[in-house]
């Protein structure tokens, strides 16, 4: 093998590999480092990548991208993982790969590598999106093969004289704009409470402000577009929410994972700017979309979610539901203001110039249109079926219908 293009986070475990990249495969190797808003010194990434041994390193600003053609298509869908997790990482990882494809295809390399573990999900979203963009692709997965511990690993770098960053944190974590993830140490332990010092992007709630913040999220087809009146790209948007959600101890998730190998596990999230963006812009939906609508993209968002988490990006279906999706938010304009105080965070007012919400209709008070005598006609055709069903049941076959036979049987 000749040349390997590896994705280079600037961690412990990339650094290492494009060590043991050359030793073992006698390979030029070239770093590529993606910049999607993770916050980090990219010139300080690239010099150490250099260090490592790296003979061409690829530094790519890519946030634009991963907001246009992932973050945003996610708030369309209101993806959450389990209903609980926004797919910050997951939703990085196929742009990542096809960046890899890009630096593979100039560079004619034969390989790709990356620096996932084999108990993860990262190793899935990579391999399978590489393949499907560029099958001659091999890929290399040093972690999955060297099984090293962390300390053999260290050592390595030591013994090899690689540049180690020196770690902040005894954590694991992966962030980006959307979220940061954070594992490892005692968030393993499912029943103890994460500590805070853990978290980066949101203040303990017992140290937010004692007045609330209420912030006002314009939406147009399905974007946000600006925050309390003031105009901004989908970016800088996200990246103010996640700072004013955050000092008001919004944005913590803590919640059991499967994942898609199937071990379950304790993960520990910061995502401010996820939640509130897609609490607030499902809760704007509900005020312009039929109920016929809402529940099937629901259900759409949901498979949409499930695809992107299990590495999927590249599946056709996935690009179908997006374009449902898309279709859906030519309505989804206007505004919704949240209220954020000491963690918590509620809608308390929706607007639309598209809304099918009408107080005419929905009033008790004075100039109702709703015609209220149709509702007895209504009710006689809608609950014929189940009054016919009961009706005909006999106290015999009551036993055939088990727990609400039982209920009947008790109430004669
Ligand atoms: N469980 C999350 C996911 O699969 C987060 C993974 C975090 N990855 C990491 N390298 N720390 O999307």
């Amino acid at each position: 093998m000749s040349k390997v293009v590896l994705a280079y986070s600037g961690g412990l475990d990339t650094s290492v590999s494009v060590k043991w990249l050359q030793e073992k495969y006698g390979a030029d190797v070239i770093t590529v480092t993606l910049n999607i808003g993770q916050n980090e010194d990219m010139k300080e990434i690239e010099e150490r990548a250099y260090g490592c041994g790296s003979v061409r390193h690829y530094s790519i600003d890519a946030v634009k991208d991963f907001v246009s053609d992932y973050v945003l298509r996610a708030i369309k869908a209101d993806a959450m993982y389990q209903g609980k997790y926004p797919l910050s990482t997951a939703l990085g990882r196929p742009l990542i790969a096809k960046k890899l494809v890009e630096v593979a295809r100039k560079e004619n390399a034969d390989a790709v590598a990356h620096g996932c573990t084999g108990k993860g999900n990262d190793q899935v979203r990579f391999e399978v999106t590489v393949k499907s963009l560029e099958p001659r692709l091999k890929l290399i997965a040093p972690v999955r093969e060297w099984n090293m511990t962390r300390d053999e690993e260290i050592a390595y770098a030591q013994r090899k004289g690689i540049p180690v960053k020196p770690s902040r944190s005894i954590y694991s974590i992966d962030q980006n704009l959307w979220g940061r993830s954070i594992e490892s140490g005692i968030l393993e332990h499912p029943d103890q409470e994460p500590p805070f010092d853990v978290f980066e992007w949101v203040v303990p709630p017992e140290e937010a402000p004692d007045m609330p913040s209420y912030v006002e999220i314009s939406f147009e087809n399905g974007v946000p577009i600006s925050l309390n009146g003031r105009e901004m790209e989908p970016s800088v948007l996200i990246q103010e929410m996640n700072r004013i959600a955050g000092s008001n101890g919004v944005g913590i998730i803590d919640h059991i994972e499967d994942r898609l190998v199937g071990i379950k596990s304790r993960e520990v999230y910061e995502c401010p700017a996820a939640l509130c963006l897609i609490e607030a812009h499902s809760d704007l939906e509900k005020l312009v979309l039929t109920r016929m609508e809402l529940e099937f993209k629901e259900n759409a968002g949901r498979i949409w979610s499930w695809l992107v988490y299990s590495g999927l990006w590249e599946e056709p279906l996935r690009y179908d539901i997006d374009s449902f999706v898309s279709e859906t938010q030519k309505r989804v304009n206007g505004s919704v203001r949240l209220k954020l105080y000491k963690g918590g965070m509620r809608v308390v007012g929706r607007s639309s110039r598209n809304q099918l919400y009408s107080l005419e209709l929905s009033t008790y008070g004075m100039g109702s249109t709703f015609d209220q005598k149709k509702a007895e006609g209504f009710i006689e055709l809608w609950g014929l079926q189940t009054r016919v069903a009961n009706n005909v049941m006999k106290e015999g076959d009551v036993e055939k219908h088990s727990g609400y036979g039982k209920e009947i049987k008790e109430a004669k």
